[in-house]
């Protein structure tokens, strides 16, 4: 038989989580585990502005023929905006493309097998933690994959660490970052440590991925660019990674892309011309739906207005619940040790609970977070913070 010796793999840790969450019978369960946004009624809602934008298309659009190796070229000069700024020089220079690809992960995937296949020899630097795909997709294209330390195992930001390992990492390598929103810790670098960082990227002639899957659910919208757009400015070569799940909630759409920054237009084309030949043999060409909603979300005032606001509420409601939740562990004397909660960005939490609280947390409470003790904030409702809390408190306690 051609299949024998054909082992199982185990689940992905994170999408297997979502299967085990729906099979629990209890009604108090709680899905803290993948990156999901959920509204006070634990629903994922299609946005407004992504209604309208899809009625609109409804009626407009006229072919289902394929889009080009690059995507929807509306989508790609409108993200591009989106992430670098209205006013960017590259994109008066013609220094900077997107290229569309299916979601964030997408994106990853055609960076990894890029770097591979144009510029062979070059490491790959990921943040330990970092999101367990990311260890995956760059090993899978027969990349090097290293570590700098981010989070120490007092469970907070360790800049120092993470500057003393960028700086004796090999020159020409690849150095993975996140924009905002960390994932999986919610801990993110402040202005002056993203300018360290850049020094030493400078320094040892390091090229830069930036992976921005969680525009507008940090700071804002313009806000959470802004590493971004400093890395963009300050260097010549860039790879970025941008994804259009969380913000526009398009996650089963998926819609992604990979914006590259080159020297200048003509280098731009060259880099371009291999993407499209690699996204070509990996998924031809990519998905039209979600990128087209985008596109019409993005080049129209009213809509785009619109889905700011969606945008802003969404950040704002996770930004509560994480002072909620804050409240609600106080009364168990538990402030400080989350006090950490508070600090930290997006829909994440590294909360510090070890594997085998989040272990006992699942079988006692039917609370669903990643093994790791990252709980996704944006996954419960305001009603029931009282109960996680004290779910919390009893294996803290125990
Ligand atoms: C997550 O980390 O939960 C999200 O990025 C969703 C995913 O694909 O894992």
């Amino acid at each position: 038989m051609h299949f024998t010796a054909i082992d199982r793999v185990p689940g992905d840790p994170i999408l297997g989580l979502m299967e085990s969450y729906a099979k629990d019978p209890s009604p108090q369960k709680f899905d803290l585990g993948v990156g999901v946004y959920k509204d006070a009624q634990g629903l994922t809602p299609i946005l407004r502005s992504v209604k309208l934008a899809e009625q609109r298309l409804a009626d407009q659009q006229t072919t289902k023929t394929y889009i080009g190796g690059h995507g929807d070229a509306a989508f790609g000069k409108l993200i591009n905006r989106l992430v670098l700024g209205a006013d960017s020089p590259l994109l008066r220079e013609r220094r900077a493309g997107a290229t569309q690809t299916p979601g964030g992960t997408g994106a990853l995937r055609l960076s990894a097998d890029f770097i591979a296949h144009s510029l062979p020899g070059r490491g790959v630097w990921l943040s330990n933690p970092t999101w367990p795909i990311h260890e995956t997709i760059f090993a899978k294209a027969g990349l090097k994959v290293s570590h700098y330390p981010y989070v120490g195992s007092d469970n907070r930001l360790d800049v120092a660490a993470m500057l003393a390992t960028l700086a004796s990492v090999p020159k020409g390598d690849v150095v993975l970052l996140h924009a905002c929103c960390h994932n999986p810790t919610g801990f993110d670098l402040s202005q002056d440590d993203w300018r360290q960082v850049l020094e030493i990227v400078r320094e040892r002639e390091l090229l830069p991925l930036i992976d921005f899957a969680y525009q507008g659910f940090g700071d804002g919208l313009e806000q959470d660019a802004w590493a971004v757009r400093l890395f963009a400015a300050e260097l010549p070569e860039l790879l970025i990674t941008s994804s259009c799940s969380k913000n526009f909630g398009l996650y089963s759409d998926r819609v992604g892309s990979l914006i590259v920054c080159a020297g200048d237009a003509e280098k731009l084309l060259d880099v371009r011309s291999q993407l499209a030949f690699i996204a070509r043999n990996l998924w031809s060409t990519p998905p039209d739906h979600g990128a087209a909603v985008v596109a019409t979300i993005l080049g129209d005032a009213e809509l785009k207005a619109l889905w700011s606001e969606e945008v802003e509420a969404m950040r704002l409601r996770i930004a509560q619940l994480r002072s909620g939740l804050l409240e609600a562990l106080a009364p168990h004397g538990l402030s400080e040790r989350f006090a950490h909660i508070g600090v930290q960005r997006g829909m994440f939490s590294y909360t510090g609970l070890s594997a085998d609280q989040v272990k006992e947390l699942r079988e006692k409470h039917s609370v669903y977070m990643v093994n790791s003790g990252r709980a996704n904030v944006a996954g419960v409702d305001e009603t029931r913070l009282t109960l996680l809390a004290d779910a919390i408190a009893d294996v803290c306690h125990s």
